[in-house]
């Protein structure tokens, strides 16, 4: 159903299974926010209906965060006691402006700010903050993956894997103290642990690799259309969900598309200009040349080319310029939390 004006609701679309459900209610989307009486009884009839959906999932699709974040914790809690493997740095490229460590049984990550980023980083603590916050509150058009701020997480410091807990204490020292046999960590987002794309152009099938490729040209776009720029596009800051669609996790960078300047590379007229080594021209912080997008993103041949035949569009300056000018206008291409086919057209309901 969507809220097309006063004076009415539209059946959009009809959503069949499991699948399409579980896309709808992802945790890569906004909230709901239902008002209703009794959360506890909303969220167990959806997960008759969502069977593989968490809890936690499911608070937060509703948005009753503080009830998801209680049910993580417990849910949490319960796993250590069953379990027994430790916890271990995060598969992929180290982030430079966050330490990321997992426990391999269970599917989240755990995010901590750095308490010193590495070159070329810029950013402060209170930027990073300010960024995850934003993610927070902005529609996450099914692209962004849910981050949710913890503070003092207490966790068995037997728990760790000795290599992991020296890097925390070292790099994260400011958040991350010891207590006892504990390990107490003052602030960490928790995320769910997906498959990082440069990962899985790696380890997957063709088939597969060409349809994600298409899929985080896609991701990339609609970010776009809610007037989102991820800032840092390389793949080792994208992740495949068990449903296949690639999602953006990296959020230290990401910033409003409107407050971006997207710029044709300037031709050189002289020969000194064209043999610069460096940039000849002047760049400010917020310029973008995306055809030099191109140079940065280390693709297998075949991710490369799916991405190229199907989203060309996207390393030209005007092509961003374009989205900038309809989002100003407030033509804001809709994204849907469901595929082409399902919608119907012209389907009205009087209010
Ligand atoms: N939700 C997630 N699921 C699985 N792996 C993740 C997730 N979030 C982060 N990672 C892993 O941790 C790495 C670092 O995370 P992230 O990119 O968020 O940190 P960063 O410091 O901002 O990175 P960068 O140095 O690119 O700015 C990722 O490249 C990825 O391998
Ligand atoms: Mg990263």
């Amino acid at each position: 159903m969507r809220h097309e004006n006063e004076t009415g609701i539209d059946l959009d679309a009809i959503l069949i299974g499991e699948t399409d459900l579980a896309i709808l209610f992802s945790f890569t989307r906004a909230y709901f926010r239902v008002d209703t009486e009794c959360p506890y009884e909303l969220v167990r009839s959806l997960r008759e209906l969502m069977p593989r959906k968490r809890l936690i999932d499911l608070y937060n699709a509703v948005g009753y965060h503080r009830h998801g974040k209680t049910e993580f914790y417990r849910d949490f809690v319960r796993h250590l006691r069953n379990s027994n493997d430790r916890f271990v740095a995060a598969e992929g490229a180290r982030g430079m402006v966050m330490l990321v460590f997992t426990l391999p049984s269970y599917d989240v990550v755990f995010k901590l700010i750095r308490d010193h980023f590495d070159y070329p980083k810029e950013s402060t603590r209170a930027e990073v903050i300010r960024r995850y916050r934003l993610v927070f509150e902005h529609d996450r058009a099914g692209r962004l993956v849910e981050a949710h701020e913890f503070e003092h997480l207490r966790i068995a410091r037997d728990r760790f894997d000795p290599a992991l807990l020296e890097e925390l204490l070292r790099d994260t020292g400011s958040i991350v103290r010891l207590e006892g046999n504990d390990v107490v960590i003052a602030h960490a987002y928790v995320e769910r642990r997906i498959r990082p794309l440069n990962l899985f152009f790696l380890e997957a099938d063709k088939a597969s690799v060409e349809a994600a490729a298409r899929d985080y040209g896609r991701a990339i776009k609609d970010l776009a259309a809610s007037n989102i720029f991820p800032g840092d596009i390389l793949t080792k800051n994208f992740g495949v969900t068990r449903h296949g669609r690639v999602v953006f996790y990296d959020y230290d960078e990401l910033c409003f598309l409107t407050d971006c300047n997207f710029r044709d590379m300037p031709q050189p007229t002289t020969p000194e200009q064209e043999m610069a080594a460096e940039p000849w021209f002047s760049v400010r912080e917020n310029d973008i040349f995306p055809e030099e997008f191109p140079q940065f993103l280390s693709l297998p041949g075949s991710a490369r080319t799916s991405l190229f035949e199907r989203h060309a569009d996207l390393f030209c300056a005007a092509y961003w310029r374009g989205i900038q000018e309809k989002l100003r206008a407030g033509e804001l291409p809709e994204v849907f939390p469901y595929r082409a086919d399902r919608r119907l057209t012209n389907t009205r309901v009087a209010a």
